[in-house]
């Protein structure tokens, strides 16, 4: 058994109750002993116990890792120049997703792994320590299968998301498509993937398709989560509060119901149906961004996340979507930085992550910074001197 000791901590970012920042229980003059990938004490500096190693903050910040609970890592090419003619005046409409399907199916699986470790890595030094990581562009039995078998390899939240669109060869029978994504891909895809997800939107998949993909997920015990009024209001937001979804993401145009509906989420014996907003795809569609403000002041849990996908928001940087939280959706850089840790984590529904208390999995980040304020005050900088995972330096 190993023992590491984190000390000279400017502060540390719990998550836990007491301390200071609000939620963010926030500590200062401790350290942080981590033993086999856990956090095993916390306590005043003065008093740390011996541990075999030591690991230096000098006087920075130390955080959870992020929990970016949203991301479509299993794809082939790029859309550059989609964005292009988006930042020349065309709309996002979700149509490109075909363009990205096309190329994936093409691509063989080292393709695709690498593809899948590239931006993992690139995460993962921006200090995000858990991925969820989304299937959505093979569109058939195997190449669903194939996309959550090597997402599964880096990551144990893997969502299967046969329903992102109707593939083009199935354009003018959706039902068909339905009857396929809940019998053969479903079978195919549920024992490499722990969530399901549907693009419940206009030009995706209608209310009804969705509900009858998820109740089959369900049946087979994957846990629900939906894109959900995107692009316009709609009645997914509904629908996975209804479901009893861990998340549902987007969330750019809500009604009240959709905010009354969220705020009064209690099941599973007190989980919650969290907003995951994913400012990434508004800024990359120029898009209007989600109103976080009013989901906080409702009482709505609220998440962070990128988004990260080819087409819709091409970045893994859970440090830039916080800037982007605080600076153009009226976050503070307090709510920020815990939807971004906590969140996200309660959006995955787990609860050995996002926090860094006794018991929790030993993920952390040091930042180069003495404070998580920086992570918005100076955007664009890349401030994430260490990332723990499991407790092993990466
Ligand atoms: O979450 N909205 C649907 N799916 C992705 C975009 C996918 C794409 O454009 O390739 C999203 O934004
Ligand atoms: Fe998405």
């Amino acid at each position: 058994m190993s023992s590491l000791l984190v000390d000279d901590i400017g502060e540390l970012v719990t998550n836990e109750p007491g301390g200071e920042g609000g939620p963010l229980g926030i500590r200062r003059g401790v350290a942080l002993l981590v033993e086999d990938g856990r956090v095993a004490w916390i306590g005043p500096s003065r008093d740390a116990p011996a541990a075999d190693r030591r690991l230096d903050a000098r006087g920075a910040a130390v955080l959870p890792g992020f929990v970016d609970s949203h991301a479509h890592l299993v794809f082939a090419g790029d859309r550059a120049a989609e964005f292009a003619a988006r930042m020349a005046g065309q709309p996002y409409t979700g149509g490109g997703i075909r363009t990205t399907v096309g190329a994936t199916r093409a691509a063989g699986d080292d393709e695709l792994r690498a593809t899948v470790r590239r931006l993992r890595d690139e995460a993962l030094r921006q200090g995000t320590t858990t991925m969820e990581i989304k299937s959505g562009y093979g569109l058939t039995v195997a190449d669903e299968a194939r996309s959550l078998r090597i997402a599964a390899e880096v990551s144990e939240e893997t969502t299967f998301l046969g329903a992102h669109v109707v593939p083009a060869e199935y354009a003018d029978r959706p039902d068909d498509y339905v009857g396929l994504v809940c019998g053969p891909m479903l079978a195919a895809a549920a024992p490499h993937a722990r969530w399901i997800d549907v693009f419940c939107e206009r030009g995706a998949f209608d209310v009804d398709h969705a509900r009858a993909i998820l109740a089959c997920g369900q049946a087979v015990g994957l846990g629900v989560r939906v894109h959900a009024n995107q692009l316009g209001p709609g009645p997914g937001v509904q629908l996975g509060v209804e479901l009893g979804a861990a998340s549902v993401d987007h969330c750019t145009h809500l009604t009240d119901a959709d905010v009354d509906a969220l705020a009064s989420t209690r099941v599973d014996g007190g989980h919650t149906t969290v907003a995951t907003l994913l400012p990434g795809a508004e800024f990359s569609t120029r898009s209007p961004y989600p109103d976080a403000r009013r989901l906080l002041d409702a009482g709505v849990t609220v998440a962070l996340a990128t988004d990260c996908n080819p087409g819709s928001s091409y970045t893994s940087s859970m440090p830039f979507c916080v800037a982007l939280a605080v600076r153009e959706m009226r976050m503070t850089p307090a709510e920020a930085v815990w939807a971004a840790t906590a969140g996200g984590a309660r959006a995955l529904r787990r609860d050995d992550i996002g926090r860094l208390g006794v018991g929790a999995r030993a993920d952390l980040i040091v930042l180069d910074a003495p404070s998580h304020l920086h992570l918005a005050y100076r955007p664009g900088v890349p401030l994430i001197r260490q990332v723990l995972r499991n407790g092993v330096l990466q």
